[in-house]
C-alpha cells in the first residue's frame, strides 16, 4: 500500500460543508446525470478541502447525543462516509449493550446476525487460537486485511450498510485501520475512464465462489456489480475484495481494464486515511473501503488487540432526530 494521508484532529478551516441531497432517478452516481455528478463531484472535493476525516469526534454518552455532537458526526458521515470517534475522551469504555445502543441512535436497527457471530448482533474480534474454526477467517487471526467492503460475499437482499467497530484494547503493535470512501474512488474511476464504471456496474461483474467446508455449503456462490445504485435514495453501494482468490470476475478485456485500475487507485490514494484506533475509540461509516494492517500481540489480554464491530443492513441516519 502506498502512502496514506495523517492529518492533525482539527479542521482546515471554518467554511461550512454544503450538503446535497438526491432521489433515486436524480442519483448523481448515474452515468446519464452527467451535470448532478459534477455538482456532487465538486462540492465532495470541497469536503476535503475544508474538513479533516481524521477527525475524531467526542462523544459523552453513546445513546443520547448533544446537539453539538449530533452535528459533527452528521457533518463527517455526509462529507466522508466515515466518522472516527471515542467516548467521554477515552475515559469510558462502552459495554457490548451500549454499542448496540450507539447503533440504534445513529439510525442502525437492523444487524447482521450469522452463525459465526455471537447472537446480540456483536462480535468480538480478536485473534484466535489454531484450534478454534473461526482461525481460518482472517479477521480472527493477526494478519493483515487488505481492501474489501464487509459483506461483499451476501445478496444484495442483504447488503451490508454500515458497521461500527470500537477498540475495547488495541494491539501491542501494528493494528492500524485505513479507510476510503467508496464514493471517491467512484469518482476517480468516473473522471479517469468513465466507461470503465459500466463494466463494474454489470450485474455479472464479479461471482464470489460458493464456501463449501467438508463437503457443505455454507454459502452459496454469489453475483452482483461492484457499484450499484439504490433506485429510491439514489445512494452508491460497493462489493469487492482486493484478494484474488475470493472473487471470479467476468472474462472480458474492459472488466479486466476496470478491475486494473481499481486495484491501481487502492494502491496509494490521496483520499485514504490511516489511524491506529486508541482504546475507547472507534469508527461508524456507511460500509466503505477499509482493510487493517497487520499486528502482535502482546503477553496478556490488555495488550492484545479486541474489537466489537457490528454490521447493518440500514445506513447511518440522523432523521429521527433531526
Ligand atoms: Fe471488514
Amino acid at each position: 500500500m502506498g502512502l496514506l494521508r495523517i492529518m492533525e484532529n482539527t479542521l482546515k478551516n471554518v467554511n461550512p460543508p454544503v450538503f446535497q441531497h438526491f432521489s433515486g432517478t436524480g442519483s448523481p452516481f448515474l452515468l446519464e446525470n452527467e451535470s448532478a455528478y459534477q455538482i456532487w463531484r465538486e462540492t465532495r472535493l470541497e469536503h476535503y478541502r475544508c474538513l479533516n476525516p481524521a477527525r475524531i469526534i467526542n462523544i459523552a454518552d453513546a445513546s443520547s447525543f448533544s446537539v453539538e455532537t449530533q452535528q459533527n458526526l452528521a457533518t463527517q458521515m455526509q462529507a466522508f462516509n466515515f466518522a472516527f470517534f471515542e467516548i467521554d475522551r477515552g475515559r469510558h469504555l462502552l459495554s457490548r449493550k451500549d454499542f448496540l445502543k450507539l447503533g440504534r441512535r445513529l439510525g442502525l436497527h437492523r444487524f447482521e446476525s450469522s452463525p459465526d457471530q455471537e447472537m446480540d448482533g456483536v462480535t468480538a474480534l480478536k485473534a484466535v487460537d489454531a484450534s478454534d474454526k473461526r482461525s481460518m477467517y482472517i479477521p480472527y487471526s493477526s494478519r493483515a486485511l487488505n481492501w474489501h467492503t464487509d459483506g461483499y460475499y451476501n445478496p444484495t437482499s442483504a447488503r451490508i450498510g454500515a458497521f461500527l467497530l470500537y477498540c475495547v484494547n488495541p494491539a501491542h503493535q501494528g493494528g492500524d485501520s485505513f479507510l476510503l470512501d467508496h464514493e471517491m474512488l467512484y469518482l476517480q474511476i468516473r473522471d479517469t475512464a468513465p466507461e470503465l464504471l459500466v463494466a463494474l456496474m454489470d450485474p455479472a461483474v464479479m461471482v464470489v465462489p460458493a464456501n463449501v467446508q467438508n463437503g457443505q455449503v455454507i454459502r452459496p456462490a454469489e453475483s452482483g456489480p461492484v457499484f450499484s445504485v439504490d433506485s429510491e435514495s439514489g445512494r452508491l453501494a460497493m462489493r469487492y475484495s482486493s484478494r484474488p482468490r475470493y472473487i471470479s470476475w467476468k472474462s472480458d478485456e474492459l472488466t479486466k481494464q476496470a478491475v486494473d485500475l481499481v486495484t491501481e487507485l487502492l494502491g496509494d490514494n490521496e483520499f485514504a486515511v490511516s489511524l491506529k484506533l486508541k482504546r475507547g475509540q472507534g469508527i461508524i461509516c456507511n460500509n466503505v473501503l477499509h482493510g487493517r494492517k497487520a499486528y502482535a500481540d502482546g503477553s496478556t489480554d490488555e495488550v492484545s488487540r479486541l474489537y466489537y464491530r457490528a454490521r447493518y443492513y440500514d445506513t447511518v441516519s440522523f432523521a429521527d432526530y433531526a
